[in-house]
């Protein structure tokens, strides 16, 4: 007679089982394997001990079968237990992997900055409040009226040609058009509210232009605007030596030389001394000592009439100033582009500031 476990199969199932849980079970997949091999229905080890008993002579089934629903049961019990361990041991790394640790410091979260062209228009809107003026706003759709022909652009005016713009649609009574500078808020304001006032009017404007650093199809402006009785070009020059010596510091100068813009007469080219040199002349002026910022003059006495307000009663000046060349002037940086860009690198670094 041989080894009874290789004989009796019940002994032999009973064996292979604590073979094959000496280890433990690892792994659901570990475990699910193991129940699989001895209770699974089709192949299982368990099931298969009972295909036995047909082939035993009669009075051996009995004893047998009570024998193979021991081994079933006591397979079943440890199988179960094995099982609730797992399942209390994966219960147990999840609470571990998902632990918060109260104590750590928190993250910052990074606060965004502001804009320098939203900066320098904070800045400039201060200047121009202290000064009693309002501040007012238009739409970047306007028409050509506004745009053009109330600022005495006629139709086909080689001026025209200087603000090559987009249209929106041709076909309006007055077409309509991205603005190609604030000057048209004038008109809205002098309609609305008439004599005397006084206004800035910062904001985007577009031109078909050829891109470069110094050239942007979207860029920004601020208008100026001040109506009232026996308003003349000292007015002017006052108000923008102000406004230079507050925003670029006190010693700063302001240039006028006479051009052509048809809203006003006389018209001007403003420059300020060159805020590095101080108007000794070097790289940044191109050595004339001098930085071109804005237009200006007069309004000119058809705009006043075109809007209501009576020529011989009122005079006003205007102004319109290139913000972000302000704003590259102030910071130092060579070329427009970065200002639509959004790469944070160059935005980052006017994160700090309000
Ligand atoms: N609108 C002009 C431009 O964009 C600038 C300008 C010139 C505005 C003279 C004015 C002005 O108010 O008086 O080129």
């Amino acid at each position: 007679m041989g080894d009874s476990s290789s004989e009796d199969p019940v002994a032999r199932v009973l064996a292979q089982f604590e073979q094959d849980t000496a280890q433990g079970t690892r792994s659901r997949s570990d475990f699910e394997r193991l129940k699989g091999r001895f209770l699974g229905r089709d192949r299982g080890l368990v099931p298969a001990l009972f295909a036995n008993v047909k082939a035993l002579p009669p009075s051996e089934r009995a004893a047998f079968g009570a024998r193979a629903n021991a081994a079933k049961r006591e397979i079943e019990e440890a199988i179960a237990r094995l099982g609730e361990d797992l399942s209390r041991r994966e219960q147990r790394a999840r609470e571990a992997s998902e632990t918060v640790d109260v104590t750590l410091p928190g993250r910052r979260p990074r606060l965004g900055g502001l804009h320098p062209v939203t900066i320098v228009r904070r800045r400039i809107e201060q200047i121009f409040l202290r000064m009693g003026y309002s501040i007012a706003d238009g739409p970047e759709i306007e028409n050509d009226r506004y745009n053009f022909e109330a600022l005495n652009f006629p139709p086909e005016h080689p001026a025209r040609d200087s603000q090559d713009t987009f249209f929106v649609d041709r076909r309006a009574s007055s077409p309509l058009l991205l603005r190609t500078h604030t000057s048209p808020v004038q008109i809205r304001e002098m309609k609305k509210r008439g004599a005397p006032l006084k206004i800035i009017v910062p904001g985007r404007v577009y031109r078909n232009e050829s891109v470069d650093a110094t050239h942007a199809a979207v860029f920004n402006q601020v208008e100026g605007l001040a109506v009232d009785r026996g308003i003349s070009l000292a007015d002017l020059k006052g108000t923008v030596e102000e406004f230079f010596g507050a925003l670029f510091g006190r010693e700063t100068r302001a240039r006028f030389i006479p051009t052509f813009f048809p809203f006003v007469e006389p018209g001007v080219d403003v420059a300020a001394s060159c805020i590095f040199c101080k108007g000794r002349g070097c790289g940044k002026c191109k050595g004339s000592g001098w930085i071109e910022l804005a237009g200006a003059g007069l309004v000119h006495p058809k705009v006043l009439a075109g809007c209501g307000i009576d020529p011989e009663e009122f005079s006003g000046f205007a102004f319109g100033l290139g913000l972000d060349r302000v704003a590259m002037l102030l910071y130092e940086f060579p070329d427009l582009r970065l200002l639509l860009d959004g790469d944070e690198r160059f935005l980052r670094q006017f994160a700090r500031q309000t």
